[in-house]
């Protein structure tokens, strides 16, 4: 079955680099972006020009972040993620790349420094203008207080979770790593993602191209199921549930 042939792959594999998306926390209580009930199925996108340009946005944007503290906040890895800590804490996996923002990968057991986030990390905020980080809590007490998102203490910049919106430039750095781990992995497990989203859809594609296996884990059919060595096309807490070590 696709769940043997995966587990052969991963015992021959060296260097394994998972790449994920929303799917892998749905388990977790979050939902994903593009699926029924999915974050954009219920919201419009508010781009970045747009929240930069307008105070209505900010607004809304902080209101939306407050409604999915409870659900962030609750929030424990699930199968998949602890699947893959399994495998970091045995060697195979030298980092991960992903385009989520719920910290739930550093939360299972990777070390921040091997967690590349593309889309950034919901759970702090970050000034716009010169970068501050700010803790969630001081976003709230200032909104509750004032009614309106705040602005940076320094530079009076609006503060804006620390995510990459539609229109805001990709995190220089983390699209680095991610091409390196993408050049240099045997093996390259796309995991819960619609790999819709350029330009992080582009690293499976960059993997293939050198040299590497490709598996994809979704339950729905994706974009690059046609390039993949294997498409496993199930639950992932099932599929991965057999590699949680302890
Ligand atoms: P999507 O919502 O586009 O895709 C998630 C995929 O996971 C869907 O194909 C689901 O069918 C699948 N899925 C959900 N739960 C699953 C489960 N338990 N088992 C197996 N498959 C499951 O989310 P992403 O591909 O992560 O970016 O979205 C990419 C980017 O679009 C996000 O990072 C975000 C969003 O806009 C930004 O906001 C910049
Ligand atoms: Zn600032």
């Amino acid at each position: 079955s696709g769940v043997e042939q995966l587990g052969e792959m991963i015992a021959e594999a060296s260097a394994i680099v998972p790449f994920t998306g929303a799917g892998i926390s749905t388990e977790s209580g979050i939902p994903d972006f593009r699926s029924p009930g999915g974050l954009w199925t219920r919201n419009r996108p508010i781009p970045f020009d747009e929240f930069v340009a307008n105070p209505d946005a900010r607004d809304e944007s902080w209101r939306r972040r407050f409604a999915m503290e409870p659900t962030f906040a609750a929030a424990r890895p699930g199968r998949g993620h602890r699947a893959l800590a399994s495998l970091y804490k045995a060697g195979k996996i030298p980092a991960i790349v992903t385009q989520n923002i719920d910290n739930l990968h550093q939360m299972s057991g990777f070390a921040a420094d091997h967690v590349v986030e593309l889309h950034g990390n919901t759970t702090y905020a970050r000034c716009i203008g010169c970068g501050r980080a700010y803790e969630l809590p001081w976003v709230r007490q200032r909104f509750d207080t004032t009614g309106a998102a705040p602005d940076c203490a320094d530079c009076e910049e609006p503060v804006k979770t620390a995510t990459i919106s539609f229109g805001q430039a990709m995190p220089e750095d983390a699209m680095r790593r991610a091409t390196e781990l993408a050049q240099q992995c045997d093996l390259f497990l796309a995991i819960g993602s619609s790999l819709v989203v350029w330009p992080a859809a582009g690293f499976p594609l960059l993997a293939k191209n050198n040299g590497a296996r490709l598996v994809i884990i979704n339950n729905e059919p994706t974009e690059q199921d046609d390039i993949a060595d294997l498409v496993i096309r199930h639950d992932i807490g099932e599929t991965l549930g057999p590699f949680v070590g302890n």
